[in-house]
């Protein structure tokens, strides 16, 4: 039997090195993701495709004849139908684990830039007007000691609230599901509903999946519940926040700053986000280390060829 991928674009070189001999590999080299057109021009005559959050895998590219295998690199696979892939009985894996504490790192990384205002302490440095050392300069908040409250308590979520533990947080989850006393014990966390969450948490991180239920879970009505004082941060996906109440709330002062890494129709950002100091913007790269790249590569591509050899997925979305 043939064996034909597609790359739709950017996987790590040496993870390349993983395919065998007799596999024929269609590499999209290029920076930009593949057109529509393109993509499913060359999808003909595939069975595996190794796909990025960039590409939409609906049902058209789904019916492509002899299709066996979509490998998303990446955790969230809000990018694919996956109704459509169990119709179709099209396997669909993601990377999860091998970048849970990459992302939890960077969602630390934004929330200690919002809070101590890391960045804006950069450009001041840089601008030349600095003069003397001076006692009100650029205040911003403690994180040791306060109280984290963490949404979605999967395993960046998990991942996060041990981060806590060493700034001697308190923290606080809400999750669909309630995880177990001995998880709860270890990270020393409490399950609150999501109100209450919103109410006393001084930081707010966000690790659910988009869907549905979760798109504008964050709205004008959670943002104006929030502390004055508190900061939100947003690691998982941009629609789970509704961005232009969140620059309202950010230019108005409902809620002190925030850490955003991702947007409601990347690449765009709402323009309001962009001149206001109170809040970190970063282009959707909380996974974006050198070794996790790799590894979620590698990982992508092993899903892809298990299935093309009629072995199960490691990693298969449920
Ligand atoms: C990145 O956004 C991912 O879902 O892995």
């Amino acid at each position: 039997m043939p064996k034909n991928i597609l790359i739709s674009r950017g996987l790590s070189a040496e993870a390349l090195d993983l395919i065998p001999k007799d596999v024929a590999v269609d590499f999209n080299g290029h920076e930009r993701p593949l057109s529509r057109q393109d993509l499913l021009a060359r999808l003909q005559g595939k069975q595996g495709l190794i796909c990025q959050i960039t590409d939409t895998i609906d049902d058209q590219v789904l019916a492509t004849p002899g299709l066996e295998v979509v490998s998303n690199v990446a955790v969230g696979y809000n990018n694919i139908d996956i109704a459509a892939a169990k119709r179709r009985k099209v396997v669909v894996t993601n990377t999860p684990d091998v970048l849970t504490e990459t992302t939890a790192d960077f969602a630390w990384a934004l929330l200690m830039a919002a809070a101590r205002r890391v960045v804006e302490a950069d450009r001041y440095a840089r601008s030349g007007e600095w003069r003397t050392w001076q006692w009100d300069l650029l205040w911003g908040l403690d994180v040791h000691g306060k109280t984290i409250g963490i949404v979605g308590f999967g395993r960046i979520g998990r991942a996060v609230a041990r981060r806590a533990l060493g700034f001697g947080m308190g923290v606080l989850y809400h999750d669909s599901v309630r995880a177990t006393p001995e998880i709860e014990r270890e990270l020393r966390a409490t399950y609150v509903d999501k109100d209450t969450l919103l109410r006393d948490a001084d930081f707010v991180s966000l690790h659910v999946l988009l869907s549905p239920e979760t798109r504008h879970l964050i709205d004008e009505r959670a943002l104006r519940s929030m502390k004055k004082t508190a900061v939100l941060v947003n690691a998982a996906r941009g629609p789970i926040v509704d961005e232009a109440a969140l620059v309202r709330a950010l230019g108005e002062r409902w809620i002190a700053a925030a850490g955003i890494d991702v947007f409601e129709e990347e690449p765009k950002i709402h323009a309001g986000l962009l001149p206001l100091t109170n809040v970190v913007l970063a282009p959707h790269i909380a996974s974006a280390s050198f070794d996790t790249r790799l590894a979620m590569s590698t990982l992508a591509l092993k899903n892809c060829l298990a299935v093309l050899e009629g072995k199960p997925p490691i990693t298969p979305v449920a």
